[in-house]
């Protein structure tokens, strides 16, 4: 459905250019659950802008169902059925809750509003509500999700779509993730939660901006948890020298 070929990213900063992604290859199949992990700063957030064309790769090609939608911008794409749960989710001025999932509905009518009260959230407290600083951060993330479960695309990417969310509520959230996931669906969830990482098909693991491991769960998740528990795995190279004496 989603191929990724040798995709790259490098931006221009003012100290020049840096490389974010290099050589990404993904081939994300119909009816199938990915998650996307790794450490802070590896690039996960990055290769779904790129997927959603908010970032557009500087070398590779990106095909959905074998068109090249490389040069696509972000409103194309999510025409063509590709959707993100942003991260940090935007705050409009000017747009209540309702507004944003008409939107995404693509419906004047918000008549059962199902998707905020499958995230937990009262639709006759919330459709009103303006889209801005007066929501908490984890309402303004759980109506991101709602807005991606109401627009229902073809390719769901749920950027961390744990945090913020209370300890209460995560249950709720892996359940509705995936009830809602179809056979001609492709969820990607990129998350650090094992209960996440153990709900999927495939595994991804994103380091330094390049991917280092992908495969079956049941395959890649025990080689991760294992590497995650090794203190050298440190990004800083002083503690770098402190574990120097590790086997790994
Ligand atoms: N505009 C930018 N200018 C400079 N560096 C950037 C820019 N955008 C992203 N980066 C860098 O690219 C790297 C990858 O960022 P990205 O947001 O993809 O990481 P991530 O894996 O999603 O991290 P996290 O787990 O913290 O969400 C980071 O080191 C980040 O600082
Ligand atoms: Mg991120």
């Amino acid at each position: 459905m989603l191929n990724l070929i040798h995709v790259g990213l490098e931006l221009d900063t003012e100290e020049g250019k840096i490389r974010i992604l290099e050589d990404i290859n993904l081939e994300l199949g119909k009816g199938k659950m990915y998650a996307v992990t790794g450490p802070n700063g590896s690039g996960k957030s990055s290769v779904a802008r790129v997927i959603m064309g908010i970032a557009l790769p500087t070398s590779g090609n990106i095909l959905f169902n074998d068109k090249d939608i490389t040069d696509l911008g972000i409103t194309e794409r999510a025409k063509l059925g590709i959707g993100y749960a942003f991260q940090h989710p935007p705050r409009f001025k000017g747009m209540r809750v309702v507004d944003m999932l008409e939107i995404a509905m693509r419906t004047g009518e918000m008549a059962d509003c199902q998707c905020l009260r499958n995230i937990g959230l009262c639709p006759d407290d919330y459709l009103e509500r303006a889209l801005d600083a007066s929501l908490s951060g984890g309402e303004i993330k759980r109506i991101e999700i709602a807005t991606l479960l109401a627009q229902n695309p073809k390719v769901r990417i749920f950027d961390e779509p744990e945090a913020g969310i209370d300890l209460w509520s995560f249950e709720q959230l892996i359940d509705v993730v995936g009830s809602t996931h179809r056979e001609d669906n492709v969820t990607v969830v990129i998350s650090h939660q094992e209960k996440i990482l153990n709900m999927v098909d495939e595994i991804i693991l994103v380091e330094n901006g390049m991917i280092s491991m992908k495969g079956d769960q049941e395959t890649i998740w025990p080689q991760i948890k294992e590497s995650a528990e090794c203190e050298c795995r440190n990004s800083c190279t002083r503690e770098g020298e402190i574990y120097a004496d590790c086997p790994r």
